[in-house]
């Protein structure tokens, strides 16, 4: 059934400017986006429904790609400590807790609702150690028709005894939910999660990279985020050349599609070899704050030509609601400016363009409103007073600093308009 929806349409198929169809028309069948034209009667739309949203702005939808789904409890407290001290003390006493479904099945509902409010059609998400616990969590995206890469977590050190498996118990695990969700439905997939190296024994990180292999799966993990979790990494991993080399020894650095959250302090041999590798940066603005971890040089590895992505990686970060990101992005990339003037900072296009195209691209063809890509899409009321007298990237940009998710009329994924998750 072919659909053709109109509305002022905005999307960045370039990183330095929007396409912008004012009162514009996009036609979308079976999911997939077949035309956006400024007249109807440049699209091939005869026997299609017309759906006019009027002067509402249609974007591409939001992409979260590095989350933690079980620290949603923690989301906004315990901002106190950095990163290593944080997950001792707050982290892993919280995601602990995920032994319990019936716990996990509760808080995974609240955070996929909020991720549903702010128009998140699509993430990268870390689960817990705990299979059936994720399993959960891999249900309620199929269930809400919101698509996800959902990680079991692989971890045996340095962490409680409650939150360790043993190498042969993760394999199994994970083959589980292989075999449960590869292919069912595409929109859900199982990840490789080795959570950082401290996390992981040798024997387990091959475990890791041996699966990926096998099953052609991506892998995302933690890269670089902290400057005592990188000297750590250095001891437990002496004949590495960098915290990425130590992935990369173990086939989990590009070999299948890999994201890497932060970054923050990533240079030299690693950026070159993200770079060769294809290796995605999943940047977290608000948890590099939160955590104290550093201000992730972005403006450099964008012009580097890596791929990049935006996360909120909650508990760390403290909001859900990528628009904010966007926003937390470009300040960033305005201190690196006020320290150094050769680093110009970001522009909105350039952000939009990380958030929506860039990230999307780990997901296939997803974030742009070209013919071929899958429609993940929102529909926008802004509110607006005098709306003429903005121009529409303008409009635009003013909800992506200061709207909020009541302004979101309408959040499609792969075509399909999805509706209120159920929250209990
Ligand atoms: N490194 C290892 N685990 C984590 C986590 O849960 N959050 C963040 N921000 N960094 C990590
Ligand atoms: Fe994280």
């Amino acid at each position: 059934m072919k659909k053709v929806y109109k509305a002022h349409i905005l999307f960045t198929k370039e990183k330095d400017h929007f396409e912008v169809f004012e009162n514009g028309y996009i036609a979308v069948e079976d999911g997939i986006v077949k035309g956006v034209a400024s007249n109807l009667s440049e699209l091939d739309a005869a026997d299609a429904e017309i759906v006019d949203f009027g002067n509402r702005l249609l974007i591409p939808a939001m992409n979260d790609m590095h989350v933690h789904a079980p620290q949603v409890h923690n989301q906004g407290v315990a901002m106190d400590l950095e990163l290593l001290p944080w997950l001792q003390n707050y982290t892993f006493p919280e995601e602990a807790k995920y032994a319990d479904v019936a716990y996990a099945e509760r808080m995974y509902r609240r955070f996929l609702h909020t991720q549903w409010l702010f128009g998140t059609m699509r993430s990268v998400v870390f689960g817990t150690v705990h299979t059936d616990s994720t399993r959960c969590l891999m249900r309620l995206y199929q269930e809400a028709g919101m698509g996800a890469m959902v990680g079991k977590v692989a971890m045996n050190r340095n962490c409680p005894d409650n939150l360790s498996e043993d190498v042969d118990a993760y394999i199994k695990g994970t083959e589980q939910l292989i075999r449960e969700f590869s292919h069912l439905s595409s929109l859900v997939r199982p990840i490789i999660t080795p959570r950082f190296v401290p996390s992981c024994t040798p024997e387990l990180l091959r475990a890791c990279g041996k699966l990926a292999e096998k099953y052609q799966l991506p892998v995302q993990s933690h890269l670089s985020e902290n400057t005592s979790e990188i000297e750590w990494v250095q001891e437990l991993e002496p004949d590495s050349e960098s915290y990425g080399d130590a992935y990369n020894r173990y086939g989990l650095f590009g070999q299948t599609p890999t994201i890497m959250a932060h970054c923050v302090w990533t240079h030299g041999k690693e950026l070159e070899l993200m770079k060769r590798n294809k290796v995605m940066v999943a940047h977290c603005p608000t948890s590099n704050f939160n955590l104290s971890s550093g201000l992730a040089p972005i403006r450099s590895l964008l012009d580097e030509g890596l791929r990049i992505g935006l996360g909120s990686d909650i508990s760390g970060g403290h909001d859900l609601n990528m628009f904010r990101m966007l926003v937390y992005a470009i300040q960033v990339s305005k201190m690196h400016y006020q320290q150094d003037h050769s680093k110009a900072f970001l522009t909105l296009p350039e952000v939009f363009w990380i958030a929506t195209k860039s990230a999307g691209s780990f997901f296939g063809k997803v974030g742009s409103f070209e013919p071929g890509y899958e429609f993940d899409a929102l529909v926008i009321d802004d509110g607006v007073l005098y709306p003429d007298e903005y121009s529409l990237q303008h409009r635009l940009e003013r909800f992506i600093y200061v709207g909020d998710d009541r302004q979101i009329l309408h959040r499609f994924c792969r075509g399909q308009e999805i509706t209120e998750p159920k929250v209990f």
